[in-house]
């Protein structure tokens, strides 16, 4: 998948409201913003309803995790082979509810890229964004952990953990796309991530947990 910036990827987590037939309401909307407005968006369905929405919604969808196996004889774990087959078109990798070893992300990316699937790896701060990104992953979250599901957006709350990374980022490589989450709830955070150079949002609670998803959507694309 082409991350074209800038971008908003939608992290459907484990919550009731983005799980099984309400995940699936929630990705039709998410596929009626996208096709109306025409923005580059992902979304990332729980493991359990990925393979449904990627039949039944006609936009990029990403898993939330993967695990560094080949297909065989391991129960309970993810291989980027079944992600490939669900019609994904990349994974998160390493997000802070989720987190893997540096070896195993390193393992992540070449092992996704080979079945031509995306990586977003997720970091906590600049020193391991920097760490990651001499690994080459097509794209970075940075998500200071605390602000997450704090309604406290990063790119007002902390700016400079976001226009540092992307700085840092950028030395090591240009091609890497640099996104920031935690706390992103409205266009006005995205209009501040963007200005920081960010080259667009992660985020969850703001949308799955909203009155009016699409509304929030609507918002988010306006800062764009
Ligand atoms: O992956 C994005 C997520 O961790 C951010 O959570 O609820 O603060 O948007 P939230």
């Amino acid at each position: 998948m082409n991350l074209e910036p800038p971008m908003i990827a939608l992290n459907m987590k484990a919550y009731r409201e983005s799980s099984g037939e309400n995940g699936l309401k929630l990705a039709k909307i998410c596929e009626e913003v996208f096709e109306e407005n025409g923005v580059c968006m992902v979304i990332c369905p729980q493991q359990t309803d990925l393979s449904l929405v990627c039949r039944k919604v006609s936009m990029p969808c990403f898993s939330q995790h993967v695990d560094p196996i080949d297909v065989g004889s391991y129960t309970g774990w993810v291989s980027a082979e079944a992600i490939k087959n669900s019609g994904a078109e990349g994974s998160l990798i390493n997000h802070s509810e989720h987190r893997i070893r540096i070896s195993e992300i390193d393992i992540l990316i070449d092992k996704l890229r080979s079945f031509g699937l995306s990586s977003m790896v997720c970091t906590n701060n600049e020193a391991v964004s920097k760490a990651v990104a001499e690994l080459k992953p097509d794209a970075i979250a940075i998500e200071p952990p605390k602000l997450i599901g704090s309604g406290i957006s990063v790119s007002t709350a902390e700016p400079e953990i976001v226009s540092d990374t992307v700085d840092a980022v950028r030395r090591i490589d240009k091609g890497i796309k640099v996104l920031c989450g935690a706390g992103i709830s409205n266009g006005k955070d995205v209009r501040s991530a963007i200005e920081l150079g960010a080259d667009g949002v992660l985020l969850a609670s703001g949308v799955v947990k909203a009155k009016d998803p699409k509304e929030v959507l609507l918002d988010l694309i306006s800062g764009i």
